[in-house]
């Protein structure tokens, strides 16, 4: 099922003299693309068209597909002080992200057919970019007993999670990942042991210590990762392991994926560039779950997406209020937003220094995301749909104020290289750069 475009683009548009990148199809080149009612019709450098085709002079940049994120918090119902699906949806459009997978954690959970029901239609009616629900693998996200996971499926839930705690009935996991497979449904899971996290806000050791503050031992994760290994080992289940953090959970999932089990696995952008030491002075900010590790952890991270164990970046997007954030550390959410930051930050501390090239980035942030949650994404193919990015990845930004409703980010100010200039979801501009430097703070939807 794909999410519906408010209006896609009718007619043609030429995409003019572009870097496109298109990983699927094995291109990087410079070249044009030509788009019809919404899809890509053709790339080439000699495409015939009408002298009146609308375009676009995309030289000096790249063009790629459109970029997924699987791991967003829209917030909506319960949080619309935080997000709502039109301000994260444009927050996404501004950071380039064309497609995004709605976590379930919102007020109530989403554990039934008319919450996700309610997603699809609110996207289709508000959304700037394609918006696909997941549902809670527990109804109420309280761990005792399954949601309606087959119902959601049948209309459009794409995953489902418990995100923000883990399933610790290990039975009930099992279960999870036995019935799903009659749904094709993935099991995407948050892996933390919630006794041994306990009142924990950061990673345990020592700075942790130093600062007087309860920490998560590294422990929490990868019990976990190793239980659901051994679960989705048991089942033949489709696994997916979000936000890893630490270099264990890296060496079980190679493990896994060696013995050919369906484990697949993201990183946050934050968790690949980040060590604990940020959340130093108390830095709410960068009070994250998982919590931000140590710099063994972040070699270990960057290692495992170069070699695919893990497969794919996701931003965790996790809007919370400026009240919220101001309280002490220890009362302050867990989460930062990442929708605006994700493309910038990787370019400029991935591909820049050498780690990632430009074709690898979208390979992780596009095309193995959508194919791994089966999304009709990722790709410039003729037929597909012309949702795109286009991007300067040597401009540079400063970033003062974000597009989405909260501003809870630890790269509030930092100065990164790799501008997005243009959105194009369905064929259709969702988000101009000149559009949006003029109207610095754009009014609410
Ligand atoms: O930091 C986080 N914030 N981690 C999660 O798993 C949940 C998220 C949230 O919903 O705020």
């Amino acid at each position: 099922m794909i999410p519906v475009i408010k209006n896609p683009h009718r007619g043609r548009l030429l995409i003019k003299g572009g870097r496109v990148i298109d990983p699927r199809q094995n291109l990087d080149q410079v070249t044009n693309i030509l788009i019809e009612n919404g899809k890509v019709l053709s790339i080439g450098h000699h495409l015939d068209t009408p002298a009146n085709t609308p375009t676009l002079d995309a030289t000096n940049s790249v063009v790629a597909p459109g970029l997924v994120d699987v791991h967003v918090h829209l917030r909506e119902p319960g949080g619309e002080a935080k997000e709502t699906i039109a301000t994260g949806t444009r927050a996404a459009a501004a950071g380039g992200v064309t497609s995004v997978v709605s976590m379930p954690n919102t007020n109530p959970p989403m554990d039934n057919v008319a919450d996700i029901q309610f997603v699809i239609s609110r996207a289709a009616q508000e959304g700037m970019v394609r918006v696909y629900p997941t549902g809670t693998i527990s109804k109420g996200r309280l761990g005792q007993e399954l949601s309606e996971i087959g119902a959601m499926a049948s209309v459009g839930c794409v995953a489902i999670t418990d995100d923000g705690s883990e399933v610790m009935n290990s039975q009930l996991f099992r279960r999870a990942l036995e019935y799903t497979k009659t749904f094709n449904l993935i099991v995407m899971d948050h892996c933390e042991d919630v006794n041994l996290m306990g009142d924990g806000v950061m990673n345990d050791g020592a700075l942790a210590t130093r600062l007087g503050l309860a920490g998560i031992p590294r422990q929490a994760e990868y019990t976990m990762v190793a239980r659901n290994i051994a679960l989705a080992e048991l089942t033949g289940g489709r696994l997916h392991l979000t936000h890893m953090s630490v270099k264990e959970s890296v060496e079980l999932i190679r493990q896994a994926k060696a013995k050919g089990l369906h484990v697949t696995a993201d990183v946050t952008p934050h968790h690949l560039i980040l060590t604990e030491e940020a959340v130093q002075e108390y830095k709410s900010n960068a009070k994250v779950n998982p919590p931000l590790r140590t710099m063994e952890d972040v070699t270990a991270l960057r290692k495992g997406l170069k070699e695919g164990v893990l497969d794919c970046v996701a931003s965790d997007h996790a809007p919370h209020t400026q009240s919220e954030k101001l309280q002490e550390f220890s009362n302050a959410p867990f989460g930062l937003i990442g929708l605006e930051t994700m493309l910038p930050l990787i370019i400029t501390e991935l591909v820049k220094p050498g780690y990632l090239t430009l074709s690898e980035m979208i390979l992780r942030m596009s095309d193995l995301p959508a194919r791994l949650f089966n999304l009709p994404a990722g790709t410039l193919e003729p037929g597909s749909n012309a949702d795109i990015v286009i991007f300067d990845p040597e401009a540079k930004q400063t970033f003062t104020h974000f597009v989405s409703r909260s501003q809870n980010s630890p790269f509030l100010g930092w100065q990164l290289n790799g501008v997005v200039e243009r959105t194009l979801v369905g064929g259709q501009t969702v988000y101009e750069r000149s559009a949006a430097s003029a109207k610095p703070h754009p009014s609410p939807l």
